[in-house]
């Protein structure tokens, strides 16, 4: 019996379906990891990876990276956590504010689901309404109003979009306080603020949405999103959880927006439990007296030690290191598909991308949305990406890190090769 093997039959003895974590699971259960270094990593029986998950979008330098491993070294030594502020927690504001012009304060908290419920619930205080406006499909996090029609469907997602529960059991009146609209849609935008715009606190997007193409949203989305909050006075949030690895000043620093409030986290901590709020001045200091937030962990200075040490590292020249990488590599994938005249598609931007099994266009959330069939490829690509010992999220989303090599780029197009080459075998085209 193989150890991932064993292991998995104690999991199952302790851990409710064997595992902790949904997103990372795999049929028919994942291996277990022994360590990490660079862009590999090692299981317990001993196969090397490369990993194109970097924790799902966490780790922007892979795993162990130097600088960050001493600076965790160095405060371990000194103490992990104190119910006093430490030096740590400004340097990391400082190094935020400095790079991000709409960042004038910065509240830490321990993850980005954390982030988003403080985000909402200032925009709450600061407006005194209560609703909220968020995008079909589009994820951020577990809290309970930022999670409504994470997943909805055909079934269910009616004409235009409607809340959704997500969790059976979610109370009516979580329902009741969230508004859904469609990716980029100007129009549908322009109606639900002319509706209930005087009952929204927020907007909250992701400018760069994964389940909707992963590509920013159109200029005029984003002017839309800007004038009509203002004109309505609602809150515009960006959720930048994941879309801060676009550039070095965020996705607003590159696709603009200037949204009021920001929310953060992955990136930002180094590869430790991470997440925060970052804002105009008046917005913040006003809510952070009326919004109190005072997590056990929150800013503990290994977590703001292995940040800074990240964040120090990923320089301008990082990313557009990232960025070429990134375009080489999509492009190098393109080619394949081309070659192959496989019905699939490479869709993404700077540091991330995802593989979708059709040629449709994607737009939001409903041309996003897969097909039973598409789900069964989307699991089949991933399976044999691995037997070529290439690691990939198990949507087939692909999170590129600083220390990917010559070497690594040659393993991704030839383990893309094999796998597109089996999707197009399998789909009998
Ligand atoms: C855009 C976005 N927001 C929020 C979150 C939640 O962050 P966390 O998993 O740290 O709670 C995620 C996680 O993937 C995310 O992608």
């Amino acid at each position: 019996m193989s150890q991932t093997d064993n292991l998995r039959r104690r999991a199952l003895e302790v851990l409710p379906g064997g595992s902790t974590r949904s997103a990372v699971w795999f049929d028919p259960y994942p291996f277990y990891v022994a360590s990490g270094s660079g862009s590999h990593i090692v299981d317990v029986d001993g196969r090397d990876f490369l990993d194109l998950t970097n924790n799902l979008g966490v780790l922007i330098h892979g795993h162990a990276h130097p600088e960050v491993v001493a600076a965790v070294q160095n405060q371990a030594a000194l103490g992990s956590c104190f119910a006093l502020p430490t030096p740590s927690e400004i340097d990391l504001a400082e190094l935020l504010c400095e790079r991000v012009t709409g960042f004038e304060r910065v509240r830490f908290i321990n993850t980005g689901s954390e982030a988003v419920a403080l985000a909402i619930k200032a925009a709450r205080a600061h407006t005194g309404r209560t609703k909220i406006l968020k995008l079909e499909g589009v994820y951020h996090g577990n809290y309970d109003f930022a999670e409504i029609s994470n997943y909805s469907s055909p079934d269910n997602w009616g004409n235009e979009p409607v809340a959704v529960a997500t969790v059976p059991g979610t109370p009516q009146g979580v329902l009741d306080e969230v508004l859904v609209t469609q990716t980029n849609d100007v129009d549908m935008l322009q109606r639900i603020l002319a509706a209930e715009g005087d009952a929204i606190a927020a907007v909250i997007v992701d400018p760069v949405p994964p389940r909707c193409g992963m590509t920013p949203l159109n200029s005029d989305f984003i002017a839309a999103l800007r004038d009509l909050t203002r004109a309505h006075g609602c809150l515009l949030i960006y959720d930048e959880v994941i879309a801060f690895r676009f550039g070095h000043s965020g996705a607003q620093g590159r696709w603009g927006g200037d949204p009021d409030l920001t929310t953060l986290g992955k990136i930002i901590g180094g590869g430790y439990p991470v997440g925060a709020v970052a804002g105009k001045a008046e917005v913040m200091e006003a809510t952070a007296k009326a919004v109190s937030s005072s997590g056990t962990f929150t800013a503990n200075p290994i977590t703001m030690k292995a940040g800074l040490a990240s964040m120090q590292a990923l320089d301008e020249a990082a990313f557009e290191h990232l960025e070429t990488m990134g375009e080489r590599i999509r492009e190098g994938c393109r080619q394949i598909i081309e070659r192959l005249g496989a019905p699939m598609q490479v869709s993404g931007t700077g540091s991330i991308f995802s593989i979708y099994f059709h040629q449709r266009d994607v737009v939001d959330y409903r041309s996003y949305h897969k097909s039973a069939e598409e789900v069964t490829a989307t699991e089949r690509f991933h399976q044999v990406m691995l037997e070529h010992n290439v690691l990939i999220a198990p949507t087939a989303t692909v999170f590129l890190s600083t220390v990917v090599d010559a070497d690594d780029e040659a393993l991704i197009l030839e383990a893309f090769e094999a796998a597109a080459t089996d999707h197009v075998n399998s789909t009998g085209d």
